[in-house]
């Protein structure tokens, strides 16, 4: 062997094992990103009848906490403040003491003890804590399909793989329970809110049962998406009419079975009367009256019911108004095991909307809030978004139903009505089958920030993000303090380039990739032109009470009237609630037109900046990761380019205004970017080839 080869080795050797070379810091290992950021992911199982939370506590690394042991309380003293998944740590000298009631409780103070070492903190003598989850129902949606493909879902196909249970079980499923239950999430809904009848079959009952072992000791409960119609579908009945007699006793049957074979069944997601998928108004009946039916039949055994409030039909003339229009009517008809779930925005998850008016509308009924972790209008898993901070935006939000202090948080929490029995949060996942769970690496902060923020939702985005970056990377500052700046700033930066100042669903469809200002569809309420409603006299959706559609009249005061008043309206939503002309004059003295131009501008600096930091720190970042997530930072680049392109140029044809010179030039022409076909389904992101090309200056 040569002297360069025997240097080589040596160094490849050091690298290996993470150890500090003279240059600085050495290149950590290689990593796909499987093991999340549980630095091991895998599952190390012990006897059947070990509780997980005994096998989990092994794994702490106690000499970083600077502790020498982990007690347990054995008293069998129930400790009513704490409740079944509350608990308390409390470290006096170098031994620390959990209290806790249930083995779940138990599981979950071992992971926040985990957590801390994780990160590097220690726990100091005297060091005390209680921890309660905020949201009872902390509940991940999959729009997973039997046939495998994933709805919205960019991280490859569906983790279940439904053809090959109950026989043969991947050791993903527990791997994924135990991410879940790192994070304080306890309950999934395993299949596509646009349901397939035969998920309530006997046939897959059987499969889910398997996947409920699984999660069980990880104190998760499984749900299904129901089809309404499954009675026809599934039975044969003439009916799925939720009054008639022989479906009522279909339905009790079914549920019957289904916990005959999964005891402790959480219950059912319903999508109903949406975009094509069965409910009762196919029988004349309320939303109420088919929601009731369900929770009747799951009343005896504890199970739940999550009715969606995601609901419009194409002739109205504002779809952000029909879920108000449908629900508040039917306040207080609904029974006390159903929560009516309510998306975070009027439409459709867009980078920036306003909070459900629905929020504030309804006194004596359960309600939720969905959030969108898979990333179907913010760049797939295509570009970094870090969410938490528009779900925070969301919570935070002061509805004013009881006055001040009635945030979206209070509401869903139940303390706004005194019903916090039945709290309940819901994250539609971004996870798939792809070696590192959501395709994009980074993505993986917005599974863990969800499941942090159902159980606090008052932690900031800065705090879950630092944890998530030590933990899942490294905790040397100098690469968690411009990642987490990075990250903090993404969600900004992708409002701004893809549709700032309260434009929103001017997509490209049905993939939601892309920008597609000028694309028809098949419905009205489809088409970008029903949103941005791009005229020669100008730009945005009228929803004022006196010329627009009212819309703001289902916020309560002091908010209506602050909408309302094109003056007083927050800039960042202008163009959700009004309709401007080009010229008319922002607060910094640009004209709208400008401020649209310079806006996207500022995006697409942001996003070939977030490529600056990524480079920067390289060295702290494994070459595998460190490559797939600059190519995609790249392409998000690029993606921001294409946005402004796009938009700014198809509403050129109204404004007549020149784009000004301090600004990126136009790459493309509109003719090419109309010309463009992406060719996706709703079922995959598009890989970086396959999109129009774009230099980066
Ligand atoms: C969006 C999404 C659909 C989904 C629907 C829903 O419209 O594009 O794929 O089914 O939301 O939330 O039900």
């Amino acid at each position: 062997m040569n002297k360069t080869r025997i240097i080589f080795c040596v160094s490849m050797a050091l690298m290996a094992m993470g150890i500090q070379s003279c240059s600085g810091v050495s290149r950590p290992a290689d990593n796909d990103g499987h093991n999340l950021w549980l630095g091991d992911i895998t599952v190390k199982s012990g006897p059947a009848d070990i509780a997980a939370w005994k096998i989990e506590s092994k794994r702490i690394d106690l000499n970083a906490l600077g502790i020498n042991d982990i007690g347990f309380d054995a008293s069998g003293i129930y400790n009513k403040s704490l409740g079944d998944e509350g608990f308390s740590i409390n470290c006096v000298g170098n031994h620390v003491a959990v209290t806790a009631n249930t083995d779940a409780a138990k599981l979950y103070a071992v992971f926040y003890l985990k957590r801390m070492a994780d990160c590097g903190e220690r726990i100091g003598d005297n060091y005390l804590v209680t921890e309660v989850p905020a949201f009872r129902y902390r509940v991940l949606n999959h729009w997973d399909n039997p046939n495998l493909t994933v709805e919205r879902g960019y991280a490859g196909k569906s983790l279940w793989k439904w053809e090959e249970l109950p026989g043969k079980i991947r050791p993903e499923y527990e791997e994924y329970a135990r991410a879940n239950a790192s994070i304080g999430i306890n309950g999934t809904v395993l299949n596509n809110v646009n349901a397939d009848a035969r998920m309530l079959s006997r046939e897959y009952l059987e499969k889910v049962k398997v996947l409920a072992d699984i999660f069980r000791p990880y104190n998760i409960k499984v749900y299904l998406s129901l089809n309404f119609a499954a009675p026809k579908h599934l039975a044969g009945l003439k009916t799925s009419d939720p009054l008639d007699k022989d479906v009522i006793r279909w339905w009790n049957e079914k549920v019957a079975e289904i916990y005959s074979i999964i005891p402790d069944f959480g219950g059912f997601l319903v999508k109903a009367n949406s975009e094509g998928q069965s409910g009762p108004q196919d029988y004349g009946r309320t939303h109420a009256d088919g929601a009731n039916m369900i929770a009747d039949a799951l009343k005896p055994y504890g199970g739940i019911v999550m009715w969606r409030a995601f609901v419009y039909a194409p002739e109205s003339p504002d779809r952000a108004k029909q879920a108000v229009e449908e629900f508040k009517p039917l306040d207080g008809q609904f029974r006390d095991n159903v929560i009516i779930q309510i998306k975070n925005g009027p439409v459709d998850f867009q980078p920036r909307e306003p909070f459900s008016p629905l929020f504030g509308q309804l006194e004596h009924t359960n309600i939720m809030a969905e959030m969108q972790i898979t990333q179907e209008y913010l760049g797939h898993s295509n570009h970094m978004v870090y969410l938490h901070p528009m779900w925070k935006e969301c919570l935070d939000s002061d509805t004013y139903q009881n006055g001040k202090g009635s945030t979206v948080a209070a509401e869903t929490l139940g303390k706004v009505h005194g019903n916090t029995a039945m709290s309940a949060i819901a994250g539609v996942t971004n996870i798939g089958d792809s070696v590192n769970w959501c395709g994009h690496h980074l993505a993986q902060a917005n599974w863990y920030a969800f499941g942090r923020m159902a159980w606090n939702p008052d932690l900031s985005s800065e705090q879950i993000l630092d944890e998530w970056l030590k933990q899942t990377f490294t905790a040397d500052k100098k690469f968690v303090e411009p990642v987490k700046e990075m990250m903090l700033a993404s969600r900004e930066a992708c409002v701004s380039y893809e549709m700032p100042l309260g434009l929103h669903h001017t997509f490209k469809g049905p993939d939601h990739y892309g920008p597609g200002p000028w694309d028809r569809s098949s419905r009205p309420d489809w088409e970008p032109a029903y949103y941005h409603k791009a005229a020669a006299d100008g730009v945005g959706f009228d929803r004022t009470s006196k010329t627009g559609t009212d819309a703001v009249s289902q916020y309560h005061e002091p908010l209506k009237s602050l909408y309302d008043n094109v003056e007083t309206c927050p800039e960042n939503l202008i163009l959700w609630f009004h309709h401007l002309p080009w010229d008319y004059k922002m607060k910094d003295g640009h004209t709208l037109w400008e401020e649209l131009c310079y806006t996207y501008q500022s995006g697409i600096d942001q996003a070939r900046g977030f490529i600056d930091t990524w480079e920067s720190v390289e060295k702290y970042v494994d070459p595998v990761r460190y490559r797939q997530v600059h190519d995609k930072l790249v392409r998000q680049a690029k993606d921001a380019i294409w946005w402004r392109d796009a938009t700014m140029l198809y509403f050129q044809q109204y404004s007549k205004m020149d784009i000004p010179s301090d600004c990126t030039k136009p790459q493309h022409t509109l003719d090419e970017l109309r010309r463009f076909r992406l060719g996706i389904s709703n079922y995959e992101t598009p890989s970086l080839e396959k999109l129009p090309e774009y230099t980066l200056e």
